[in-house]
Order: C-alpha cells, then sequence, then structure tokens
C-alpha cells in the first residue's frame, strides 16, 4: 500500500495533535497540585551546599541562577524565603500571562510554541504561581509581590550581565550548560569569575 500525499503531510500533524493532547492532560493533572515540597527541597539542598563549601547559609549569600527557564518558580521560592537571587536567562519567562509575553513567545518560536505556552499557562501555571506567592506571602507575614526585577533576561555569556552583578559568591545552574554551545562556554567563565 502507498501513502497518499495527503496522508503524508497528515502525519507530523497527527504526530503533534497527540502532543498537544499529552500536554493538556499532564497539565489538567498537575492543575490542583499546590505542592510546594519540590522547591523547599531544593531550597534545603542549596542551603546543605552552601553550609559545606561555603560557610553560613543561603540567606547570607548572593546568588545567581543560570537558566532560570520558562518556568522560574526555584528563584522566586528561594527570593521568597529572603535569599539575594538574581536570574538571567535568553528566554523571557510568562510572569503575568500578559498579551505582550504571548507575542514575544511567537515572535521568538513560531505559533505553535505559542499555544503550548498559552495553554499551560491558563490550565496550570497561572494558578500555580498565584497559589506559591500567596504561600510565600503567608510564611512571610506580608504580601509578596513577584520578583520581575530579578529575572533578567539576556544571554549569561555577556560581559555586562556581570558587571551589574558583581559580586555574587554562589552561582548554580541546572540542566543549561548542555544548551550553550563550548565557544560561548568559554567566554562564560573568564567573565563570571571576573565579577565574583
Ligand atoms: C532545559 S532549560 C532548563 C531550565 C531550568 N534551569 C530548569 O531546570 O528547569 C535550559 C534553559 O537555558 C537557557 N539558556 C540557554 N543558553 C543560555 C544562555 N547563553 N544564557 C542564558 N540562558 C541560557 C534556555 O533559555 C533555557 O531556558
Amino acid at each position: 500500500m502507498t501513502n497518499s500525499k495527503s496522508s503524508l503531510k497528515s502525519t507530523p500533524l497527527m504526530d503533534r495533535v497527540r502532543e498537544w493532547i499529552a500536554l493538556a492532560r499532564l497539565s489538567i493533572s498537575d492543575a490542583g497540585n499546590r505542592d510546594f515540597s519540590d522547591l523547599q527541597a531544593s531550597y534545603s539542598q542549596h542551603d546543605q551546599y552552601v553550609h559545606k563549601y561555603l560557610g553560613g547559609s543561603l540567606t547570607d549569600q548572593k546568588v545567581i541562577e543560570i537558566g532560570y527557564g520558562a518556568r522560574p518558580n526555584r528563584l522566586i521560592w528561594f527570593f521568597g524565603q529572603g535569599v539575594d537571587i538574581v536570574g538571567i536567562d535568553l528566554d523571557q519567562p510568562i510572569l503575568r500571562g500578559s498579551p505582550a509575553e504571548f507575542l514575544h513567545v511567537y515572535r521568538k518560536n513560531g505559533w505553535e510554541r505559542m499555544v503550548k505556552t498559552i495553554g499551560r499557562w491558563f490550565i496550570n501555571e497561572r494558578q500555580l504561581r498565584r497559589a506559591m506567592l500567596a504561600e510565600l506571602s503567608r510564611q512571610r507575614g506580608k504580601t509578596m509581590e513577584l520578583p520581575a526585577e530579578r529575572l533578567v533576561v539576556g544571554d549569561a555569556t555577556s560581559a555586562p550581565f556581570w558587571e551589574q552583578n558583581r559580586g555574587a559568591n554562589y552561582i548554580f545552574s541546572e540542566d543549561v550548560f548542555e544548551h550553550i554551545p563550548p565557544e560561548s562556554l568559554e567566554r562564560l567563565l573568564p567573565v563570571m569569575a571576573a565579577s565574583t
């Protein structure tokens, strides 16, 4: 049997539709999740590293996260725990779900990514972000606003970010360096070292 032109064309579309359905199911199944224990576990782990290698605790350090990702919940959680933290990522995160943010995703990554981003935001992330800020406000005993100014959009291998954020003594990153080309990584290490 031979494939018709239309069935050949439709295969990738069907794959994408399946992927979207799987994504929507995952987001819906996670929609009621208001458990921040994974963020707190990550906080405790980094706090232990600080105790072990620097002394003191995470809240005594000037911290930088390289590549906080599209969902910068860890950085927001750490900030909520009183950490002096700034992050940098190439991609603009969705912070308020504004049309301008979705437009930015469309311009940078195309309509398919924009549709997925909008879906995730309205099914799950918007409520999660609100619940997280409410929990952090409860813990701190005062209203906590989204620390948007702490989420820098830019290239971590460029010197100006490091010049503006001199004196960091704890820098971390998860699942990022494998996405940075080796020649850019070679640029990163000297500018990072010069700023600390
Ligand atoms: C796989 S994601 C990991 C995100 C997050 N760290 C996490 O664990 O969920 C990789 C992130 O690295 C960011 N990234 C890649 N190259 C970068 C660069 N040169 N400067 C800043 N961020 C970069 C990407 O934009 C992306 O958000």
